[in-house]
């Protein structure tokens, strides 16, 4: 099995982190925390799409589009996302926004930190943050979204829905294909392809709430334990 290197994290930074209504102070909140992991750690973030991604997709389904085109806009708005954690570096760290794992392995192993978005159609940016893992040798991807962690049923729907505080890959993988089931076209809580990716190389997936940085800094210390724990066991 390929060596794994505990000093590497990937962060993947949930679209919805980008898409309240002034999000700079957020923005700002994990740019610090970045900046004041960096040398400790290098950490590889990917950045999703939000709500510039899903308004365009929407436009551009009823005019037509192909889904080739529409996956391009989501990549191009994730694109734009990640420039927005890059300028809030920017007074710290100075870096490019990388557009490929070649990029990202390079500009993390020089800077300390690597920001990118999508790269190709037929994904989304949970696929990217496990193949970015597996490209560096990461054994941990950090899931910062809009909910406390994977629970039984949708949280929104149900008010007894249970936060499952660990599982391991298979049954993520169950539940992905029973709500899909249920609900088609539901976004997921992570996506089938990144979690299979994870099982293959055995990369633990930690989801928490990313509307809290102290949730990320928690996740990466492994000090508390808050949202869903993913691996093996
Ligand atoms: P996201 O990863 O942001 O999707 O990509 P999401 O499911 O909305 O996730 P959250 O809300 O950020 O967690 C947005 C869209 O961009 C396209 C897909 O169409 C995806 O739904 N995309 C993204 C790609 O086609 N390829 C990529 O590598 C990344």
């Amino acid at each position: 099995m390929m060596l794994k290197n505990n000093n590497k994290i990937v962060i993947s930074m949930g679209g919805s982190i980008f898409s309240e209504n002034n999000p700079a102070t957020l923005i700002k909140k994990y740019a610090e925390v970045i900046a004041g992991m960096k040398d400790r750690y290098n950490l590889y973030i990917v950045t999703g799409g939000g709500y510039v991604a899903r308004k365009f997709i929407d436009l551009g389904r009823i005019l037509g589009g192909s889904d080739d085109i529409l996956d391009d806009m989501g990549i191009l708005s994730s694109r734009l996302n990640g420039y927005l954690l890059v300028s809030a570096l920017s007074d710290k760290i100075k870096i490019p926004l990388s557009r490929t794992f070649a990029d990202s392995m390079m500009n993390g192993s020089i800077y300390g930190v690597s920001v990118m978005g999508g790269v190709m159609p037929g994904i989304t940016t949970d696929g990217v943050s496990a193949l970015l893992a597996e490209y560096v040798g990461s054994g941990i991807i950090i899931n910062a979204t809009n909910v406390n962690g994977v629970y039984n049923k949708d949280p929104k729907k149900y008010k007894n829905a249970k936060m499952i505080k660990h599982m391991n890959y298979d049954e993520l993988i169950d539940l992905i294909e029973t709500s899909r089931k249920l609900s088609p076209g539901r976004n997921n809580i992570f996506d089938d392809f990144g979690a299979k990716i994870a099982r293959r190389s055995n990369i633990k997936i930690v989801i928490v709430n990313g509307g809290n940085v102290a949730n990320i800094e928690s996740a990466i210390k492994g000090t508390e334990k808050t949202g869903t724990v993913v691996d093996a066991n």
